[in-house]
């Protein structure tokens, strides 16, 4: 084949590569060992002596030439694969951003609050205790000395010290009458432990105690202060009864039941179809844990509530398992963010 001919189809090879590789694979076609124009050099040996210079001169050109196409492609298509990658790599700037999620408070812990502003506003003042009690605080001075049969109900988890996890916020009545004086108007929310767990009940919830002590302080004082707060808390107007029960540290004593949140007291599921659900404890404070914690229960009477916020919480949110609260299942808990 003649030298022109070979560089036509060559060169017209080259216009035809689309990607660097099969430009490579033309190169080795032609100038490699075995290439094309390669093989035309290695023949020269066969022509007359005279005519080698001129077919060599004639060869050597195709092949600079040849050369000078393949750059010249080689840079087209190297641009070509850059800006292919550039448009593949781009931003689109007008593209909404991706945000951080959120975090958000526990219902509990906004339940808590709830409750929290509600107090604050009717002039109460908020104070704290320890989770690790002794058995003074814990019973002894909410006159359940160690007999009792009182403390079977609480279930306690104890130290080897003796020491005690808090089955009840009361404690904390006894640890601020011990520093104050009346009139004394606290709440004291806070976590609490009992051996205990199912559909209502887990081994640490939440109460809330409030205690008031001044002069004059009567059982209506109580009623109205407990129906007020159910009624802010829940801004419905449901019924709320005083149920007669016992606690060691109070006399009288009542237990207090809300109209069903859910069925509006007509029966249902949460409320086990009795119309009430209960949500706390609460009585005059007994004589006995106002004379030990300090406080002259000839002069000064009071009364002391205990509720679970947990409890509390369920309701307003209308959530039927006290557990779901505590498992951390985010899909759960986003619902109150
Ligand atoms: C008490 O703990 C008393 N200290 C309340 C009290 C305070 C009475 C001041 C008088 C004066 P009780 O064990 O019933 O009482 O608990 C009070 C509330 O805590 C219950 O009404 C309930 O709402 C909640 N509660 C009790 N056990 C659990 C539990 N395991 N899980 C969640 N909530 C609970
Ligand atoms: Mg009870």
């Amino acid at each position: 084949m003649d030298i022109d001919e070979i560089l036509n189809q060559a060169q017209t090879a080259v216009d035809a590569a689309v990607d660097l590789r099969s430009l490579d694979e033309i190169r080795v076609t032609y100038l490699g060992k075995k290439g094309e124009l390669t093989s035309l050099l290695k023949g020269l040996g066969r022509l007359d002596p005279e005519q080698r210079p001129k077919v060599g001169a004639l060869i050597n050109a195709a092949k600079v030439k040849f050369q000078t196409t393949l750059d010249a492609r080689k840079t087209l298509l190297e641009q070509q694969q850059l800006s292919a990658a550039i448009n593949a790599d781009a931003v689109d700037i007008t593209l909404p951003g991706r945000s951080p999620t959120l975090g958000g408070l526990h219902p509990v812990t906004q339940a808590l609050h709830r409750i929290e502003e509600i107090f604050l506003g009717a002039g109460y003042e908020v104070v704290a205790g320890p989770e690790i009690e002794n058995d003074y605080y814990n019973f002894e001075a909410l006159n359940i000395p160690s007999h009792h049969p009182a403390r079977a109900m609480h279930d306690t988890f104890y130290f080897s010290d003796g020491t005690l996890l808090r089955t009840h916020t009361s404690p904390s009545q006894v640890r601020t009458m011990e520093q104050q004086q009346p009139p004394i108007r606290v709440i004291c929310p806070g976590r609490v432990y009992r051996r205990d767990s199912d559909l209502t009940h887990s081994p640490m919830f939440h109460q809330v105690e409030g205690l008031v002590i001044d002069k004059g302080i009567s059982f209506a004082d109580l009623k109205g202060t407990v129906i007020d707060f159910l009624q802010r808390f829940f801004e419905k107007d449901l019924q709320v009864r005083f149920r007669p029960s016992y606690f060691p540290f109070t006399e009288p004593s009542a237990e207090v039941d809300v109209q069903c949140v859910h069925c509006l007291g007509d029966g249902c599921r949460v409320c086990s179809q009795t119309g009430w659900l209960e949500v706390m404890g609460c009585g005059l404070v007994h004589p006995n844990v106002l004379n030990m914690s300090g406080i002259d229960s000839e002069v000064y009477s009071g009364f002391a509530f205990g509720f679970g916020g947990d409890r509390l919480a369920m309701m307003l949110y209308e959530v039927d398992d006290l557990r779901l609260f505590f498992e951390n299942d985010v899909r759960f808990l986003q619902q109150f963010n």
